[in-house]
């Protein structure tokens, strides 16, 4: 679907362990160029089932997904864990670097997985990032040497690696206190200006609603857009 992003068509979600759960019915979103979404609804709407789905991690019952014009239904598992690598970052409510590597080799990762070795070109991009990040004096340092805040960096510039065209972002401010909150936040928004990426969050913090261009919210099983820009 020429324009968009990421769209969803009639989408049908349901797990069927430990028992039958519809999660979502006939659900449809299409999310543009650059945009900045969020996704809210309560503990257990569906949440990170949807932004599963939209990152190629698990598929729909039903409907159609298609992933920058890429119908992800073709694709095998090795063809969606590639796709995945090289087209979407990705940033968690809990931030996971590897603990044995340095802030430098995580950072590396993606290109790693993508290239399978490391050139020069990849290394500068991972110290560019790192600069970006206000983290290159750090670069030597291993997680745990390091502040919370300053692993949530590590992780955001990892998930840039790649030069994703969309970036997920599961409840990235959930657990932090409001000064680092905001300043995530603010990171984000500043990669959607730099890089172009579109960015699509997921939160049950108000507070964060602002930076983004769509609100949708889950309910009754489908996504309704509350509250929309200009
Ligand atoms: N892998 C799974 N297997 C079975 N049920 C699941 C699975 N993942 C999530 N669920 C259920 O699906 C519903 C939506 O979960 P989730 O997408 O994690 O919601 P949210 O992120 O909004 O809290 C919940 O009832 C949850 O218990
Ligand atoms: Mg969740």
């Amino acid at each position: 679907m020429g324009t968009y992003q990421i769209y969803l068509e009639n989408i049908k979600k349901t797990y069927k362990d430990p028992k039958e759960l519809v999660v979502f019915e006939n659900l449809c979103l299409k999310i543009i160029e650059s945009e900045i979404v969020a996704i809210i609804g309560p503990s257990g709407s569906g949440k990170t089932t949807l932004l599963n789905l939209i990152g190629v991690i698990d598929n729909p019952d039903e409907g159609t997904i298609e992933i920058l014009g890429k119908d992800i239904r073709n694709l095998n598992e090795n063809e969606k864990a590639n796709f995945r690598n090289e087209n979407i970052g990705f940033i968690f409510q809990m931030p996971h670097l590897v603990n044995e590597l340095t802030i430098f080799e995580n950072v590396l990762i993606p290109s790693l997985i993508k290239y399978k070795f490391l050139n020069g070109n990849v290394k500068k991009r991972a110290i560019e990032l790192l600069e970006y990040m206000e983290l290159a004096q750090k670069k030597d340092n291993f997680p745990f040497e390091i502040s919370g805040g300053e692993r949530r960096r590590v992780e955001i510039a990892r998930a840039l690696m790649n030069s994703p065209k969309i970036i997920i972002a599961d409840e990235p401010t959930a657990n932090l206190d409001p000064n680092l909150k905001f300043s995530i936040m603010d990171l984000i928004y500043k990669i959607r200006k730099d890089f172009k990426t579109t960015i699509i969050f997921s939160t049950h913090d108000y507070e964060i609603l602002k930076y983004a261009d769509k609100i949708y919210k889950i309910e009754n099983r489908k996504l309704k857009l509350i509250s929309e820009e200009n």
